[in-house]
């Protein structure tokens, strides 16, 4: 079934997901969100100049904005840092409405552009490791089922986009369990950052062991957080206090 497809602010494409009653992004702006978030505030862009590799761990690859997005940026900056996208998605979108979805001038590379029906085409249950792009060292390795099955031992990932719909839709996406497994999927330096600005969200990643902080949203939204498993990591940002996020979480103050 083709899903409904909608022209944000910005002009790129989003999605409307019938299952989950939600768009896929901001309707202010998909590309723009994205940046902000996942590019700007986690410290990914000077990242990507300062290191030979690293490696991202996307939840929910949707209409695989993120990953298009990251691999123009490497294309147009003549980038050569290797990366390692990782990227889990339960529900990946059919061919058809692959084929329909446009970035507009978000995405430059007419190779990248074009490459969304190609990747889901292809994608079998389990693991896909896909390198679409002969000219760009970046991978994408697309986990086909749930972030409760994903079992991948040996990544230690960089960066972490969580990018689930939001909590009151999506709810085991942003659980402790899975705030603790991301904490085992990744490192003490790991910037972990999401649009949600939730107090239950908060909650659930504090009481898994990470320290968070504040900014501002994108496109307007008062709020988004950054999260580490390094204090230090976050000294550019207005913190939030853990303590208390964590003694409403045993209160039951989200259940
Ligand atoms: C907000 S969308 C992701 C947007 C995406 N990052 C993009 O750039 O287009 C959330 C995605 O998470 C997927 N999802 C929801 N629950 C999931 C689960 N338990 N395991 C894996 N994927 C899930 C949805 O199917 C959806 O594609």
């Amino acid at each position: 079934m083709s899903e409904r497809i909608l022209t944000t602010k910005d002009g790129s494409t989003t999605l409307y997901s019938e299952k989950f009653d939600q768009y896929y992004h901001n309707p202010n702006g998909a590309a723009s969100e994205s940046i902000y978030v996942f590019f700007e505030q986690s410290g990914l862009f000077e990242s990507l100049n300062n290191t030979d590799s690293l490696t991202i761990l996307e939840i929910g690859f949707g209409t695989g904005l993120n990953f298009l997005l990251l691999a123009d940026h490497l294309k147009k900056n003549n980038i050569d840092t290797q990366v390692k996208f990782y990227s889990i998605e339960a529900f990946p979108i059919d061919k058809q409405t692959a084929s329909n979805i446009n970035f507009k001038d978000h995405i430059s590379d007419p190779e990248i552009k074009n490459s969304l029906p190609v990747i889901f085409d292809s994608l079998k249950p389990g693991m896909n490791l896909i390198k679409p792009f002969d000219n760009l060292n970046i991978e994408l390795n697309l986990f086909y089922g749930f972030f409760d099955d994903f079992i991948e031992a040996d990544i230690s990932a960089d960066f972490i986009f969580h990018d689930a719909f939001s909590p009151e839709v999506n709810e085991e996406l942003w659980t402790v369990t899975t705030f603790e497994k991301l904490a085992k999927l990744s490192h003490k330096e790991t910037m972990l950052t999401t649009y949600c600005a939730a107090s239950g969200a908060r909650a659930a990643m504090s009481t898994a062991g990470w320290y968070l902080a504040k900014t501002r949203g994108a496109l307007g939204k008062r709020e988004m957080t950054v999260a580490s498993q390094a204090e230090e990591k976050l000294r550019n940002f207005k913190r939030l206090n853990e303590s208390r996020l964590i003694e409403r979480y045993k209160k039951g103050d989200f259940d």
